[in-house]
């Protein structure tokens, strides 16, 4: 097939119009052939809702007269040189049979569908409602140590700070983009005013940021607290208390201190005592003061990115079938020891929360009329019956306003917006979120499905219970120091181990066991539901050979993305905000309606210049949008926090991902923070707590603040020193974040691209008018000084001369 290019339609219609003057036009052919197609042909589904859409634009919005659209083909054919290979069919015709039987592919289904609606109506409940968010309600912005503050410039451990996984795997070439590193990343641990800056530009009651483990406990253990690590925390609550910003304080955002990984770290069970100790020392140093804890963020990642793929810290990617399960196991327990701390202990004196961070996509099925694609959804997060609209009907992009200009209006149903009821699942079987989620909302254990079919798959695999073979080195083994210390039985794992030196190591595959004990112990320990969401996927059944031991294996489930779902940043993450309200009933009501705080929800742009984000307004608008509309479901949901407050350090993407609503100038020295149009956007949300209907108005929250004098004359003041452009595509330095808390200054302004300006009839940057200015300034100045010291020997010269003869005349020798 060749690439599909829908907005190749549009552009070929409108010319059409302009070339032939606006006659009616039908499209007569359109379609695409594809060689192996299944019966759920999703390829063609994605091919006719992206062209049909473009031709919709091109009627709404460009008044191109398009009377009729035929689909090209009804069913499969005799494709002219291709013969029988090429299929184009929305229904599949079989060749072998005589009777030529035609069977409706999904596609088939897809297109009655447009047909029944005449168009893609954006269904009801996509659509934008307003209304304020509950009182109380916490706003918040969201960070992460070693993403941010950097370590002491220069040297690894000066200020006592001991290094982290992620220090040694940013530093082990060809794992990060462009081989970035956080040495220094915002610089945050040197530039606690400016943070706050942001902060206040947001206008945030609540700010999450993590603690750097090795930076309290360099070698991860209480033998030695670094009090210089402490005091840094120390000063940035109190910062953060004196301008009103509660902190939520995050335990563990995946930077394990080095030297606890050398011993095995989240696979050696010992880490749990660890864990707990290292909260310890938070509890009674920063407890006073700090009311909202986090355990962990995202264990699903720790889990599986650090310990199955090896794509983070510390990079394990040897034993994807046991250690992501070991690991988890040893993450929810740890977990649950830090929470009864704290509530045994502080809970009273300190009168805080803690709860864990959970993350978790959306899932649809790609096909939701396949029986195997919905339960492979319900695997991959939880979803528990199809939707009601297949979801290739769903949120398509093209309607959606405000994204990159495009604003189709779109014919619109009339049903009640709220969420269909069979959106809302109820029964539990669930990988992602739910591996971490069940055993601490729920009952203390895995889920059933999770148990089921990994017990299931290692008998497939031909192994008994108590012996499956992972075949592992022994070399890979030591590496890790995993089967050194402690004994196979303390990591949790429950069946027998071999191990022989310099032969193959036979390993467990199995979920690690809860005891009786263990189970009692982790039920119940949250006080909320942390949830970091970022988007959505169609998920469908993938059965992988037996002999793949992994997490993804085991739980059996592929995923696509809809082709109209409009890109970010990352590649796995489109912008669906739909999801979002979806996920939220869905936690609702599978975690007995626990308080929920967004703890994680933003988007990110690549090779992001313009400060005028709208594609990260868009984000932000539609998805606080639908955590509106599950408030309005009775979704217990406390708090929202934006992911980020600034550009950061993204993990395996280093510096290439932004995710901030300031954007922070990596090639300063400075590097200032400077507020994107998504800065000034969000502070608006903030101050009114929510959508306020402008039919009600006027609403003085949607004024914008002040702005503050004062920072406006230094501003002013300051701006023409600020230019040094190094070249028309390198970030201006012109604005600097302690300059700036003004909303109204930044964001209109392009970081790039400098203005240019005339001068002596050329068209200069203004930097380097200001250069040519400045050499043209010393030029005068010199000729000035060379002019006035030429007249004065002119001076003195003429005044001698007219001296001189008298001189003469009086001199004695002058006779001579
Ligand atoms: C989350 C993670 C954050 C941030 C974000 C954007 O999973 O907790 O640290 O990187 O994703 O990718």
């Amino acid at each position: 097939m060749n690439r599909a290019a829908p907005w190749g339609m549009r552009r070929l219609l409108n010319w059409i119009k302009e070339e032939y003057g606006d006659i009616p036009i039908y499209i007569t052919e359109n379609g695409v052939g594809l060689t192996n197609p299944k019966e759920e042909d999703t390829d063609r589904i994605f091919y006719h809702k992206t062209y049909i859409n473009e031709a919709l634009k091109a009627y709404r919005l460009d008044g191109v007269d398009l009377r009729g659209y035929v689909a090209w083909s009804l069913m499969d054919n005799f494709e002219w040189l291709n013969g029988y290979t090429v299929k184009f069919g929305l229904y599949h015709v079989d060749f072998n049979n005589t009777n030529r039987p035609r069977t409706a592919r999904a596609s088939a289904r897809y297109y009655t569908e447009v047909i029944t609606n005449n168009g893609m109506p954006l269904p009801k409940e996509d659509e934008f409602v307003y209304g304020s968010f509950p009182e109380g309600f916490i706003w918040s912005a969201a960070s992460a140590a070693y993403q941010k503050n950097g370590i002491q410039k220069g040297a690894w451990r000066a200020d006592g700070k001991g290094l982290s996984i992620w220090d040694t795997f940013s530093h082990t070439p060809l794992k990060i983009e462009n081989n970035a590193t956080g040495d220094v990343a915002c610089d945050s641990y040197h530039k606690l005013a400016e943070d706050l800056v942001t902060l206040q530009n947001l206008g945030v009651s609540h700010y999450r940021f993590s603690i750097s483990w090795s930076r309290i406990l360099p070698d991860g253990t209480t033998r030695y607290i670094n009090e210089a690590g402490l005091n840094y925390y120390v000063r940035l609550i109190n910062a953060l208390l004196a301008a009103n910003i509660q902190p939520q304080v995050t335990i563990y955002h995946w930077d394990l201190p080095q030297a606890l990984q050398d011993v095995g770290g989240w696979e050696n069970e010992t880490i749990v005592q660890r864990f707990k100790e290292y909260a310890d020392v938070l509890f009674q140093r920063l407890g006073d003061k700090v009311k909202f804890w986090i355990t962990l963020n995202e264990p699903f990642v720790i889990a599986n990115q650090g310990y199955g793929y090896g794509t983070a810290a510390p990079g394990i990617s040897s034993r994807p079938g046991t250690a992501p399960y070991i690991v988890g196991h040893n993450l929810i327990k740890a977990h649950a020891e830090a929470w009864h701390l704290y509530n045994d202990v502080y809970r009273t004196s300190q009168g805080g929360v803690i709860s864990i961070t959970i993350s978790s996509d959306w899932a649809e099925p790609r096909d939701p009329s396949n029986q195997e694609d919905v339960e492979a959804a319900r695997r991959y997060v939880q979803n528990q019956l199809p939707p009601k609209h297949p979801v290739w009907y769903l949120g398509v992009g093209a309607f959606k306003p405000l994204y990159q200009g495009m604003c189709v209006p779109c014919l619109i149903s009339d049903h009640e917006w709220k969420l269909p009821s069979p959106y809302i699942p109820s029964s539990s079987q669930q990988f992602m979120g739910g591996w971490f989620a069940h055993p601490i909302f729920k009952n203390g254990d895995y889920n059933e499905v999770m148990k089921t079919r990994i017990r299931e798959r290692s008998l497939a695999a031909g192994l008994s219970k108590s012996r499956r073979e992972v075949k592992m080195k022994v070399s890979e083994a030591s590496a890790g120091h995993l089967w050194a210390t402690p004994k196979p039985e303390a990591l949790g794992l429950s069946v027998s181990m071999y191990m022989q030196s310099g032969s193959p190591v036979h390993a467990v595959h199995e979920l690690p066991e809860f005891t009786e004990n263990e189970k009692k112990r982790i039920n119940g320990t949250y006080d909320f539901f942390g949830f970091n969401h970022y988007t959505t996927v169609l998920a469908y059944n993938l059965n992988y050979p037996t002999a793949n031991s992994s997490f993804d294996a085991d739980r059996g489930v592929a995923s696509i993305t809809d082709r109209s779902w409009p890109d970010s940043g990352s590649y796995w993450l489109k912008i669906t905000p739909f999801g979002f309200r979806r996920i939220l009933n869905w936690l609702k009501e599978e975690y007995n309606d626990p308080p929920i705080y967004v703890t994680e929800n933003g988007v990110s742009q690549r090779e992001e210049t313009d400060l005028n984000d709208t594609a990260r307004i868009y984000y932000l608008r539609t998805y606080i949008n639908e955590a509106l509309k599950a408030v309005q479901d009775k979704v217990d949901l406390r708090g929202y926090t934006v992911w980020s407050a600034m550009d950061n350090f993204e993990w395996a993407t280093g510096f290439s991902e932004r995710f901030g609503l300031h954007f922070v100038n990596y090639s300063d020295p400075s590097l200032p923070r400077i507020p994107k149009a998504s800065a000034k956007f969000y502070a608006s949300v903030v101050r009114c707590n929510g959508f306020p209907d402008p039919a009600t108005g006027p609403h003085a929250c949607l004024q914008q603040p002040e702005v503050r004098q004062l920072a406006v004359q230094i501003w002013g003041t300051m701006q023409p020193l600020l230019g040094s452009q190094r070249s028309e595509n390198s970030i201006s330095t012109r604005t600097s974040t302690t300059l700036c808390p003004l909303l109204d200054a930044g964001p209109t302004i392009s970081p790039v691209r400098e203005q240019e300006v005339q001068f002596l009839g050329l068209m200069l940057s203004t930097t380097a008018a200001q250069t040519a200015l400045n050499v043209l300034f010393s030029l005068m100045l010199l000729g000035v000084c060379g002019m006035a010291f030429l007249s004065y020997r002119y001076c003195k010269r003429s005044k001698q001369e007219k001296t001189q003869p008298s001189q003469l005349e009086l001199s004695p020798v002058s006779s001579f």
